[in-house]
């Protein structure tokens, strides 16, 4: 007996000790990477000092304020439909996962970096049928390599509404506020209501007028393109069924969802894995259960991947999907399907981006991680020093340090090279690092 029991406490404390990675620290990082982002005018207690206010004029046609938010990458547009999915997937993870926040010390700022992005979208619902869904042009900011602070190229903005729709937009913008509403409701409950009120108003602009956001707005069309609405139609009506579990918002679920053409992934394009692991658990029905364990059983085994190891999908910004599977898998996991395999799996696909490649893709975590990563605001030395393009062709490494934001990653071979030159493979978005805060959220949730 006494020798069992040893055999137990020593199984069980290598479990916790042999493990190489602070889970809870790199999730208190990713959290950092979100108050580098901010637009607008910073608070007291703002932690990342080496950020100041900026773009304190964005506004609408009519002059309506529009600052605050999230900016997009290592630019400064602010798209506002990859920031509505970074801020679903936040309301999401701090919803389900509360406990993971909790253990990290940083609910709080979890909560902070929700409501950074909400109320800069309920800036934007301007109307029932009107949300500004862009502010400032791809194009033109992208001729700049300077802090935001000292920005002065022009800041258009950009409207859907009732002649001119975006039901993926509006739709995205409704789960954004409903996920979020759900995260408030014990916080602060007026904050909550008023965020049901604009995705009620939100999801009928989607449902009634029909079309392409990216079809409106033609800057976005370069750089975030919609495929197609019905993945976000669904994927807000089965939010709304949640916020409020009133039945026809279930029934525009059960009319759209057979509509929706694409493959089972999730990103900021394609709702359908989350859609799915949503309606598991507010339906109770295997038949999404199974969708998504065809699709993790194919990525765990069959997706291509890196001689290190790496599950692959594309050469850009290959962290990014990769993470967009691990949650979708970690998430099945969470609801019974193949738990022990895909949560190990998962764990090992973390860990190789972390440091067991041999190099940490996570700014500030490890020893060896990226110094010149493509991110204009962290890369530039403070005011009055020039930045431009000379600096960013230089070999300099970036003057602040962007803890916490995953890089793009490595190619097809685990080649990566630490240049801002390198946007594929060295910028950071909002984005890529939302599924990469869930995942880590359910490792520390598992005590791992
Ligand atoms: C990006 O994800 C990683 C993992 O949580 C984290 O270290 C980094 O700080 C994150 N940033 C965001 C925005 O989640
Ligand atoms: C509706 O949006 C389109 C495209 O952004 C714009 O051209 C049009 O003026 C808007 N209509 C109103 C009434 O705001
Ligand atoms: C709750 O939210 C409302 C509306 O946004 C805000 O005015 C109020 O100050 C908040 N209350 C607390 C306690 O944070
Ligand atoms: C690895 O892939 C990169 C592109 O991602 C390519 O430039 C490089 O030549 C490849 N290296 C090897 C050794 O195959």
């Amino acid at each position: 007996m006494e020798f069992k029991t040893a055999v137990v406490i020593v199984f069980l404390s290598c479990l916790s000790c042999s493990v190489g990675y602070d889970y809870k620290t790199v999730l208190r990082k990713s959290l950092l990477f979100y108050e580098a982002q901010r637009s607008g005018k910073l608070p007291a207690d703002q932690k990342v000092k080496w950020r100041a206010d900026s773009a304190l004029k964005d506004k609408g046609w009519k002059g309506e304020d529009l600052t605050g938010g999230y900016y997009d990458a290592g630019d400064y547009v602010k798209f506002g439909f990859p920031m509505a999915f970074t801020t679903t997937v936040l309301s999401w993870s701090v919803l389900d996962h509360e406990k993971a926040y909790t253990k990290a010390g940083v609910l709080g700022d979890s909560h902070k970096a929700i409501k950074w992005a909400t109320d800069y979208l309920l800036k934007c619902h301007v109307g029932e049928n009107q949300l500004y869904g862009q502010v400032g042009l791809g194009q033109l900011d992208h001729v700049y390599w300077t802090r935001p602070e000292d920005m002065t190229m022009e800041r258009p903005a950009f409207m859907i509404n009732a002649s001119a729709p975006g039901t993926d937009l509006a739709g995205e913008t409704a789960a954004a506020m409903a996920a979020a509403s759900l995260v408030f409701k014990t916080v602060n409950a007026t904050y909550s209501a008023t965020l049901l009120k604009h995705a009620r108003q939100l999801f009928d602009f989607a449902y009634k007028y029909r079309g392409k956001y990216s079809d409106v707005i033609a800057d976005a069309n370069t750089f975030y393109p919609s495929s197609n609405y019905p993945d976000e139609l669904a994927w807000g009506a089965a939010w709304m069924y949640r916020a409020t579990r009133e039945q026809k918002y279930m029934n525009v679920v059960n009319e759209i969802y057979p509509t929706i053409q694409y493959w089972d992934g999730f990103s900021w394009d394609d709702k359908k894995g989350g859609l799915d692991l949503l309606l598991a658990t507010l339906t109770g029905e295997s038949k999404y259960l199974d969708k998504l364990k065809t699709f993790c059983d194919y990525a765990f085994n069959k997706q291509t991947r890196t001689p290190k190891g790496l599950i692959f999908y594309s050469e850009s910004a290959s962290l990014r999907s990769t993470n967009n599977m691990l949650i979708i898998c970690l998430e099945a996991a969470e609801r019974g399907i193949n738990a022990n395999t895909y949560r190990k799996e998962s764990k090992k696909q973390i860990d190789y981006m972390l440091g067991d490649s041999g190099f940490s893709y996570v700014v500030g975590i490890g020893n060896k991680y990226p110094k010149h990563a493509h991110h204009r605001s962290s890369s530039c030395p403070d005011h009055p020093a020039a930045c431009g393009w000379t600096f960013f062709n230089s070999d300099v490494p970036n003057h602040h340090m962007v803890e916490g934001a995953i890089v793009g990653g490595p190619g097809s071979n685990d080649s990566y090279i630490d240049t801002r030159k390198d946007a594929p493979h060295n910028e950071v978005a909002c984005d890529f690092n939302a599924s990469f805060q869930a995942c880590i959220a359910i490792l520390v949730e598992l005590g791992y």
